[in-house]
């Protein structure tokens, strides 16, 4: 049988909201979605657990044909990226969401940029590293700003609520003077316009949905694996469905996708 579709995964179903950017850029595309919603958020998790559910993860894709793996959730991309490289050799190509973000802060060349993002990807530093590996001179500050994923997913992306929470972190020292802002994490799109209506359009927000999705037509491109008619429906499987599950799809996907469990424990 040949490789069909493009495996996507997430800790749970804000890893839609890059799946949606690769539909656009890609309508003809097969996708093959899976939310580990038994165990998010990864953003609280040890580097270890993430790796070990990541590996189990993308043996599930490949077993369904994926002829890609898009790691679409910031704190898996940070921790177990490398580890699903070298565990599954060449046998799929695995694109993250972190390189893309690094190339297009490091070709805008702000003095200084400020990255928010899950406390695990914060604690792997990855996004300071890479940058500063790119070009020493840009200044990097990271803040973890755990409030937002549960804000957002709760339904308060607008509001007295989340205006608060915002400005209580972007308030912070740390974030002061930036010219450039990360969200680098899968369900801070959603609130991407308020963060720009709080810097008064003065600083550049930058998030990967966009740019991951180019990012995977040009990697199958190159590897010839483009496909030019969808022959089977997209489908989305979660570890643990419940209808709250269900009916945020639509926040995060625009409209509500049928979720399937599929427990892989
Ligand atoms: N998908 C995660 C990320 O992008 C956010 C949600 C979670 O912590 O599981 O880091």
């Amino acid at each position: 049988m040949s490789k069909q579709a493009i495996g996507i995964f997430d800790s749970g179903i804000g890893g839609l909201t890059v799946a949606k950017a690769i539909k656009k850029e890609l309508p003809q595309e097969q996708i093959l979605y899976f939310g580990d919603t038994a165990h998010l958020p990864y953003g609280d998790k040890s580097a270890d657990a993430i790796r070990y559910y990541s590996i189990r993860i993308s043996k599930f894709l490949l077993e369904h044909d994926c002829k890609m793996i898009v790691i679409a959730c910031h704190s898996a991309s940070s921790v177990a990226y490398q580890i699903l490289k070298d565990f599954f050799d060449d046998r799929v190509q695995f694109v993250n969401v972190v390189d893309p973000l690094v190339h297009a802060v490091a070709s805008l060349k702000p003095n200084k940029v400020g990255i928010i993002a899950t406390r695990a990807t914060i604690k792997s530093n990855i996004y300071a590293r890479e940058i500063q590996r790119a070009n020493p001179s840009i200044k990097c500050n990271s803040l973890a700003t755990p409030l937002l994923v549960p804000m957002i997913e709760e339904g308060f992306s607008a509001g007295k609520i989340s205006d608060d929470i915002i400005d209580h972190y972007l308030g912070q020292e740390s974030l002061k003077g930036i010219e450039a802002l990360l969200l680098a994490c899968t369900h801070y799109p959603l609130i991407r316009e308020k963060i720009v209506t709080y810097y008064s359009h003065q600083v550049e927000v930058l998030d990967s949905t966009k740019i991951i999705a180019q990012e995977v037509q040009s990697q199958l491109a190159k590897t010839n694996l483009l496909s030019d008619k969808q022959e089977i429906p997209d489908q989305f499987f979660v570890s643990n469905y419940t209808k709250s599950f269900a009916d945020t799809t639509s926040l995060f996907y625009g409209h509500q996708v049928s979720l399937k469990q599929e427990n892989l424990w």
